[in-house]
């Protein structure tokens, strides 16, 4: 088929399962990382870790048994093959420069590949912090637009003009279904979403005439190492934690202990990390992906994971009041 895809953030998570999957499905797949270099083998051991189903052994909820893992057993069978298909690029989505380089490169080497450049970006590269919209610095609030919004935004632009020039292009900005309801304690997290799905919507409208397809997506809770690197990046620090170290990530959660907001964000975190182990594995969403790119008319927004909160989150939130709502999302959470 020789469709180029860029997948930025596919160093873990979402973006390396997607990268896998779509290599899978015949895509030539570029990802990025601002990491030099990738461990091939760290990232096939990531892969699983994510599509590993989790079980709580005990009442507390603070420890996790392995059950099966949630891949096709071809896939399985192919797995190293595929992670070594995939061409990474380094890439900071904070930097114009770093953004502006390394899709140059890409579109040369798409062009090389197939003669026509980049088909497809999904835009995927996120981070969060954990804490009080009072408790952040006005710095980890920038941050967090900076890389949740700005940087897709960098990236869209460095990207367009090849798009314009051939005539078509697709592309697929993570949004997340805290985009369309706040989650307390990430509030900068789902206000930046939000501005994400917003400019999903704009830009769709902009570029139909040029025959871009632009689409939302927004996940529900997947079973990543999101809330470690949230854990690490709020904390600063550089300990070596995977996603299941749920005890030691409860034990100390990353909120100082003399803020006003400690006993309430305590509560929330506990649930946040406890809910994200036990959620659906990426490839719920790489699937999700590789029907979107099927399709001749994309829909301007999709929602993909969990059941539940797909069905909670949105179908709820259409029927009720606000009010009620968060009344009840709150108690949820714990507050
Ligand atoms: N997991 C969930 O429950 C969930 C739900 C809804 C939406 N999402 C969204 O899905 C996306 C992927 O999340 P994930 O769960 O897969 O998290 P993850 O495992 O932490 O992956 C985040 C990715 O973003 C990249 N990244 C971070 N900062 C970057 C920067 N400045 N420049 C370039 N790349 C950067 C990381 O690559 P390097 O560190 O190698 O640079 C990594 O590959 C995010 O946008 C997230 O908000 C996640």
């Amino acid at each position: 088929m020789n469709k180029v895809v860029v997948i930025t953030g596919a160093s873990s998570g979402l973006g390396l399962s997607h990268a896998i999957f779509l290599t899978y499905k015949g895509y030539t797949v570029f990802g990025t990382s601002r990491k030099e270099t990738l461990d091939k083998d760290l990232l096939k051991q990531l892969f699983l870790q994510d599509h590993t189903q989790w079980k709580f052994v005990n009442k507390e909820k603070t420890k996790v048994k392995a059950g099966k893992i949630l891949a096709p057993k071809e896939l399985l069978n192919q797995l190293d093959t595929l992670i070594a298909k995939i061409t990474y690029f380094k890439m900071d989505v904070t930097s114009d420069s770093s953004v502006k380089e390394a899709i140059s490169e890409m579109e040369e080497k798409a062009k090389a590949i197939n003669n026509h450049g980049i088909d497809i970006l999904i835009n995927n590269a996120g981070i969060g912090f954990f804490g009080s919209v009072e408790d952040l610095s006005m710095e980890e609030w920038k941050q967090t637009f900076d890389i949740n919004f700005f940087g897709m935004l960098r990236v869209i632009r460095a990207i367009l003009p090849f798009m314009f020039a051939r005539g078509s292009g697709q592309i697929i900005n993570t949004s997340s279904l805290g985009g369309f309801v706040a989650i307390p304690y990430q509030t900068h997290y789902s206000a930046a979403k939000a501005a994400v799905k917003i400019l999903s919507e704009g830009l769709n409208m902009e570029l139909k005439s040029f025959n871009i397809k632009v689409s939302a997506l927004l996940p529900s809770d997947i079973n990543t190492s999101f809330n470690i690197n949230t854990y690490k990046l709020t904390k600063e620090t550089n300990e070596s934690l995977t996603s299941i170290d749920l005890e030691k990530m409860l034990a100390n959660p990353p909120i100082e202990k003399n803020s006003r907001h400690y006993a309430f964000a305590k509560r929330v975190w506990k649930v946040i990390v406890q809910n994200l182990i036990v959620s659906p594995p990426p490839l719920v969403v790489s699937r999700k992906i590789a029907k979107i790119l099927r399709r001749k008319n994309p829909k301007i927004s999709y929602q993909a994971g969990s059941f539940e909160q797909k069905f909670l989150i949105s179908l709820i939130r259409r029927i009720f009041p606000d009010t009620f709502n968060y009344t009840m999302l709150a108690k949820y959470y714990g507050l």
